[in-house]
Parts: C-alpha cells; structure tokens; sequence
C-alpha cells in the first residue's frame, strides 16, 4: 500500500491534507459515511451506571487505517461530532479507544486507579523500544525514573547547553553561505551528533549513517500493516535496526562500566539506588536506546516545524532574530531565558505540529473513562494532535498566531490539557527542558547566521505515517548576512 505525505498548509489550513493522493480525503469521507454504523464496544456491567463506548470500525480488516493516514485530523473531527469525546475505531489491525479532547487526556494521564499502561505502546513500539523508559509502568518506571532525573538537573543542562553551543556552532561553519540546504536530513544529523556527545561523551564518526538508519526503521516500523518478520518490510527493518543499535551500546558498555564520566552513559553504569540495587547491562541498553531515539527525533521534527513556520512568517522570523542579535558572548541559561519570542513561536509550532501526535495506553484492568466502562485489554489513544486544533480552545486553530500564548491572550490557560506536546501524568517527558533548550540553542545560531525562504505557497508535506517528518527533506534556501 502506498502511503501518502500528508501537507500542513500553514495559510490555507482547513487543510492537513495528502500532497502525494489527491482525491484521498473526499474517498476517506465517502468511505466513513458508508461504513458508519455505531455497535458497542463491549457490553457494560449490570448497575455500574457506565455508558458503552460507540463507535464503528470501518472497511473490513482495514479498518480506518486508510482514513486516519490520510486524514487523521479530519476523522478526528468527524468522530467527535457524532461521538464525543470516547469512541472506539479499529485500525492498525486492532481496536483502540480515541480518548478525545483535554478532559480525556486528563482523565488518562492523571491515572487515578491506575488503570492505564504504558503497554499500550507495545503493540506499535514494544519489540524496538522495548524496556525504555517511556514503556515501564508504575512503581518500576518511578524507580527508573528518579534514577534517570539525575541526568537533567539544572546543573546538568547547564553543561549541556555549553556543549551543544560549541557544537552548533562548529557545525555552521560546515552550512553553505547560500543556496539550497534540505533542512530535516541536515538537523538530524546534527541532533544526534548533540545527543551523542552529551549523552556518550563521544562522537558518532563513521557510524552517523547506519545509526540514522537503525533509529528511523525502529521508529517507523510502528505502524507497518505487515507485522511479522519476513525478510522484506518496515517490521523486518525495525528488528534489524534493534539489532545494529544494540550492538553499538554494548560494545560499548565495559569501557563505560571501568570508567568515571559524567555523560548519561557512565552515570547509568554507576548510579545506585538507596538499597543498593543498579541498572542491568540489558537496562542500559535499553534506556540508551530509547533516549537516544527520544533526544534527537523530536528535537528535530520541532526545529523543522520552526524553520518552515518562520519561513512562511519573515515578519517572526525578524523579531526572533532581533532578540538574537542582541545576546553578546556565549549563550547561557539565563539567556536562552531572554529569548522570548522564539519561546512562543516554539510553542506555537510544537502545537501545530506535536512531534508526537498520539500516545497509547493499554487498560490493564476493568475501569471507566468520562462515565464510559472499558473492559480490561481496551487499547486507548490519546490525541495531542487533536485537542491542538480544538476551536474551543484555540482561536483560528490553524493559524500560526504565536501571540496566542502572551498575556493576556494566554489561549494555552483554557485548560490545562490543551496543550500537551509533551505529555503530562507521571511519563510527561523528562527531556522537556533539555528539547526545548537545544532547539532554542540551534534556532538562535541560524538566526544570527542567515535569513531563510521557502518559495512562495510551499506547504510542507508532513509524512504521518509515524512520528511527522517532511516527505521533502524541507528544502530551504539560506540567504547569509
Ligand atoms: C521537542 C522535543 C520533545 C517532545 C515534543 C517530546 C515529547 C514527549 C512526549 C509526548 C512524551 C510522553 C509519552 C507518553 O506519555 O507516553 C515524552 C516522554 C519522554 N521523553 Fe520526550 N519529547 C521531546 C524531547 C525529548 C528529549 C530531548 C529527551 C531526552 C533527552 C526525551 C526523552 C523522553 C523520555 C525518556 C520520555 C519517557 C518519560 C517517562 O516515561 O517517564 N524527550 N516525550
């Protein structure tokens, strides 16, 4: 099957729409209407004064698979007006619950009878990324957690802004004074460079390119329609990525284990817990793995979202800049700090465009989500990517507004689970700061380096059939100052 790149058109935005398959949405539209039919999830138990979640699963086998990559936001809407905020789909080859809307995600990451599992990333990610951090559930994820919180203190970030400024800037002198660059392959390079350094202490060399590889076939994998392992496909590449990334972290693991550093590396290997207990070989690994995959992804998707909005709004381009130029010296926290508008177009961007779209949950017993009953094994998804263009909450939501987040507009304020790039709950992401800071970090430098363009009316065309990348590369043309 073929999977279309799907476009965010920044100024004409009723549409997040397939570049690659015109036609596509007016079929997926047709297709809902002659496939709806609500049935039940499940029956509801006797007295629990619970309702059963709707919901219809689409074309045979299929599902809305179809619909949700072509037109993920758009079915989103449509569910939402004939269903509300809980409903059930089937795609992917299974059923999942949308929770839909901030009051769901709350109710989902707040967690409060510890209902919902982290499991439900197994099904997409669990062979790849299995025993990351993002994967483990409740008093084994705490334990995990506080361990790896020693990683991002203030401090921490501190040193690592200092190096990622060198390295940022090291890397620039490589860019071109003019012309054309293909900005999402050049950045992804570059944050896993960062995240190498910081994280290892060491550089990637001659293994940039395999390991680029092994991190998006793990990624993409997620979603592949055939899920076995047979020689060819997306789910074959993911297996073989584990297998090449795996193979990096544990040749070099003795060296770390012997030695004193203060990268996350060696403090994973070191680090012990009151009771004496510490992290496995195996649970390193697996921690390097997902952090790493985390730290450069998402950073990158973010970046990419900027360069392409600032590109489409020189007017934000201009006042981020201003602020840049007035920083004198090396950046430091408190001066990242002074950047404000590049906060908001940051916040902006990460609203339009969340790195991370959805985030699945696995009910692991019996429990109910707004007043609906889901039977234990319910797999659930939460929709970031929804609730960020929910008018109710967001004036002209697809508009690039980044004022929307000053005072006194404060549209983010509306409620607190409007806006979750992020997450929230006890697995909102611990690299928040660290993301944030880098891509300010990079950002900052390209604006005091160059003025950039796109040409007039590009749109970029976001691939979702994962997390979102620009089918294109991002093309854009750097103009020196
Ligand atoms: C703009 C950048 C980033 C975005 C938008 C982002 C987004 C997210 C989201 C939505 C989650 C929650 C997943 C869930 O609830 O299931 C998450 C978790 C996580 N993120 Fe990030 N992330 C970013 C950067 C980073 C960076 C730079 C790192 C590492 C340095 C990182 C490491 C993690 C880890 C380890 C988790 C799992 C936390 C836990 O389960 O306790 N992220 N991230």
């Amino acid at each position: 099957m073929t999977l279309a790149p799907v476009a965010t058109d920044w100024k004409h935005p009723d549409k997040i729409r397939p570049a690659a398959m015109p036609g596509a949405i007016p079929f997926a539209r047709v297709l809902d209407k002659v496939s709806y039919k609500s049935r039940p999830l499940s029956s509801v138990p006797a007295g629990s004064g619970l309702k059963a979640v709707p919901g219809y699963g689409g074309m045979p086998v299929l599902g809305r698979t179809a619909e949700i990559i072509f037109d993920g936001l758009g079915m989103s809407e449509r569910v939402w007006e004939r269903m509300g905020a809980v409903s059930w789909v089937q795609a992917f080859g299974i059923k999942f619950v949308m929770a839909l809307g901030p009051d769901a995600t709350q109710a989902v990451f707040t967690n409060k009878d510890k209902a919902f599992s982290q499991t439900g990333w197994d099904y997409f990610i669990g062979p790849f990324f299995n025993r990351g951090l993002m994967l483990l559930d409740f008093e084994e994820h705490l334990y995990h957690r506080r361990i790896m919180q020693e990683a991002f203190t203030r401090t921490r970030l501190a040193g690592y802004l200092e190096r990622a400024d060198q390295l940022v800037q090291g890397d620039l002198k490589r860019w071109p004074a003019n012309g054309t660059i293909y900005a999402y392959p050049t950045l992804k390079r570059l944050s896993l460079d960062i995240a190498t350094d910081i994280f290892m202490g060491s550089t990637v060399g001659e293994d940039d390119a395999r390991l680029q590889t092994a991190f998006i076939d793990t990624v993409r994998a997620g979603t592949a329609l055939l899920r076995r392992d047979f020689p060819i496909g997306r789910w074959h590449r993911g297996l073989e990525g584990r297998k090449v990334l795996e193979q990096y972290f544990r040749t070099r693991l003795p060296e770390k284990r012997a030695n004193d550093g203060d990268d996350l590396f060696a403090t994973l290997c070191h680090v012990r817990s009151e009771a004496g207990e510490a992290f496995s070989d195996d649970d390193i690994v697996s921690h390097m793995i997902f952090l790493m995959m985390a730290a450069h992804d998402t950073s990158t998707i973010t970046t990419s979202a900027v360069l392409a909005a600032l590109a489409a709004h020189p007017e934000w381009q201009d006042k981020a800049r201003e602020q840049s130029m007035a920083i004198d010296g090396d950046l430091t926290l408190d001066s990242l700090d002074s950047l404000t508008v590049l906060d908001i177009v940051i916040k902006e961007s990460l609203r339009l465009v969340a790195p991370v779209p959805s985030l699945p949950r696995k009910a692991i017993k019996d429990t109910e989500l707004l007043g609906h009953f889901l039977p234990a094994g319910t797999q659930v998804s939460v929709s970031p990517w929804f609730s960020h263009y929910m008018p109710e909450f967001w004036t002209n939501p697809y508009a690039f507004d980044p004022d929307r987040f000053t005072e006194p507009r404060r549209e983010d304020k509306n409620h607190r689970y409007a806006w979750v790039p992020f997450g929230g709950g006890a697995h909102k992401c611990i690299g928040m700061y660290f993301g944030t800071q880098e891509v300010k970090t990079l950002l900052h430098h390209l604006l005091r380096t160059y003025r950039w363009t796109t040409p007039p009316g590009y749109v970029v065309p976001w691939d979702l059939v994962s997390l979102p990348m620009p089918a294109d590369g991002l093309p854009l043309t750097l103009h020196a100052l």
